[in-house]
């Protein structure tokens, strides 16, 4: 499988390595897209390191790589995703490399989302209104949030999902074709 995983700028970012990496040894590719406040907290480097491919952010300089980005991959993945990339996508904003790529993803290839945030952030009707949206759009696949006591000190739902059960949502994305 070809996975293209976006990163946004979540507290979890860093669980999005662990995804990497459980994709490349299952003998999956790997490339990466990050948000520039995903880079605030991994560095790209990290992500090159294990997928052994440079990383796309909003400091690359080839002009096409988000349409080659697209093209390439059977499943794209965001874990985690942002409330306010969720929101871009519900919108259909294209204002950073992760939204165009996603935007510019064929016809037919589903995306896996896996929300990370502050519980309130979660329950926020305009956060669930914007994942309901793209749900009946029918080209993504949430992995809901765990609940758990958060970074921020909050107990309740929006942990990022564990990352074998992202790549396990990705593969069945793949696998049903
Ligand atoms: C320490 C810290 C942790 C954050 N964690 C989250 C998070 O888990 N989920 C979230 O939706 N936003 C979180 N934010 C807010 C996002 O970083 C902010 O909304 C940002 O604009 C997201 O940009 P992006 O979606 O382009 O990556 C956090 C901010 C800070 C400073």
């Amino acid at each position: 499988m070809k996975l293209l995983l976006g990163v946004t700028g979540g507290i979890a970012a860093y669980k999005a390595c662990d995804l990497t990496s459980l994709a490349i040894k299952a003998g999956h590719q790997v490339r990466v897209v990050m948000t520039r406040r995903a880079t605030q907290f991994v560095g790209p480097l990290s992500f090159a390191g294990l997928c052994g491919h440079p990383v796309l952010t909003d400091a690359s300089e080839h002009p096409m790589d988000h349409i080659e980005h697209a093209k390439w991959a059977d499943v794209a993945c965001v874990a985690p995703l942002t409330a306010n990339t969720l929101g871009k996508l519900a919108c259909g904003l294209c204002d950073d490399v992760l939204t165009t790529t996603l935007m510019a993803l064929p016809a037919g290839r589903i995306t896996v989302l896996g929300p990370a945030m502050n519980t309130e952030m979660w329950r926020h009707p305009v956060v669930q209104r914007n994942l309901q949206w793209l749900d009946a759009l029918g080209r993504s696949l949430v992995v809901p949030p765990s609940t758990k006591r958060l970074a921020c000190g909050d107990i309740g739902p929006g942990g990022l999902a564990e990352p074998a059960d992202l790549l396990a949502a990705c593969e069945a994305v793949f696998s049903k074709g």
